[in-house]
């Protein structure tokens, strides 16, 4: 089902894991997609794929914590593929650490990716909506651990409640302008960035497995298509809201009664 035929849209972090998969599947839904990240190489190899697709793709090499090279990109954006019609915000910075230990710079730069880096994203592809007078649609990718709160993510975590509280007002703010504003925040995705970062060993990795219910980690494939959903015509209704696919980790853990197991 091709039903992002002759879009346009701009995927942060989409060098690689849960973004890379989510521009391809955009790609392979007709969009044309660009994809921003740190390092030109990643992006280099999702534009090639997307090509190989028979797809039309962008790579925009740039921090989104920089607001004047996000704006650079959204201008590259319009200027290349004549239109944008909204964003997939997926770039993060996370590491797992006791709050006591973590150190002002470690404060700044998760809460500057995550955050700060959501809203200069966000507000310069809404800004050209706006002045294109162009209804759109905006993704960002969080965590359930945003309104469960989860030791040793605080930073991630006050940042990305940050922007699930950026993205409600904002859905609210923009729905005269036809911009709508949701978020998926996924479970475990089995990505390299995200085993390297919060399951490094086996027996972490068997430990994060055990906490979710369904059994296995989500695959990006799986995220990307919620967001091709999220931003396709098939959700026109949907605002404001945070789809949750977690494969039930955020749910409660048996505490009462023996164990019940397979
Ligand atoms: C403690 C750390 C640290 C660590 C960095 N810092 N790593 N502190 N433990 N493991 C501290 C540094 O010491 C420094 O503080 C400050 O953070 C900034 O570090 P830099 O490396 O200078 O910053 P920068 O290059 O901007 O890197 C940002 C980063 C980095 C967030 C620290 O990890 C990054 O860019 N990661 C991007 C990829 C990523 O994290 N992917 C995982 C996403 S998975 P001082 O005081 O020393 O100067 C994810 C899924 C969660 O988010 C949901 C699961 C369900």
């Amino acid at each position: 089902m091709e039903s992002l035929q002759g879009r346009a849209y701009l995927v942060t972090g989409g060098g690689t894991g849960i973004g890379a998969a989510t521009a391809l599947r955009l790609a392979e839904q007709g969009a044309s997609v660009a994809v921003l990240g740190r390092r030109p190489e990643p992006l280099a190899k999702v534009v090639a794929a997307i090509e190989e697709l028979g797809g039309t793709a962008l790579a925009c090499p740039a921090d989104v914590r920089d607001p004047v090279a996000v704006e650079s990109c959204v201008d590259a954006v319009v200027e290349r593929f004549g239109r944008i019609d909204g964003l997939v915000s997926n770039a993060a910075g996370n590491f797992v650490t006791p709050a006591e230990r973590l150190s002002p710079n470690g404060w700044r730069a998760v809460v500057d990716i995550v955050l700060n880096g959501s809203w200069n994203c966000t507000s310069a592809v809404a800004r050209r909506l706006i002045e294109a007078e162009r209804p759109g649609a905006i993704v960002s990718v969080v965590a359930t651990y945003a309104w469960t709160g989860h030791p040793g993510t605080v930073h991630s975590a006050a940042a990305k409640a940050g922007v699930v509280a950026m993205s409600k007002t904002l859905a609210a703010e923009w729905a005269r302008y036809g911009i709508r504003l949701n978020c998926i925040a996924p479970g475990p995705t089995s990505t390299d960035g995200a085993g390297a970062a919060l399951w490094a060993s086996d027996s972490d990795k068997a430990r994060v497995l055990a906490s979710v219910p369904s059994g296995r980690f989500a695959t990006p494939d799986e995220v990307g298509d919620l967001a091709a959903f999220l931003l396709s015509d098939r959700a026109a209704y949907v605002t404001g809201t945070v789809l949750t696919a977690d494969g039930g980790q955020s749910l409660g853990q048996q505490i009462y009664g023996p164990p019940i197991t397979a």
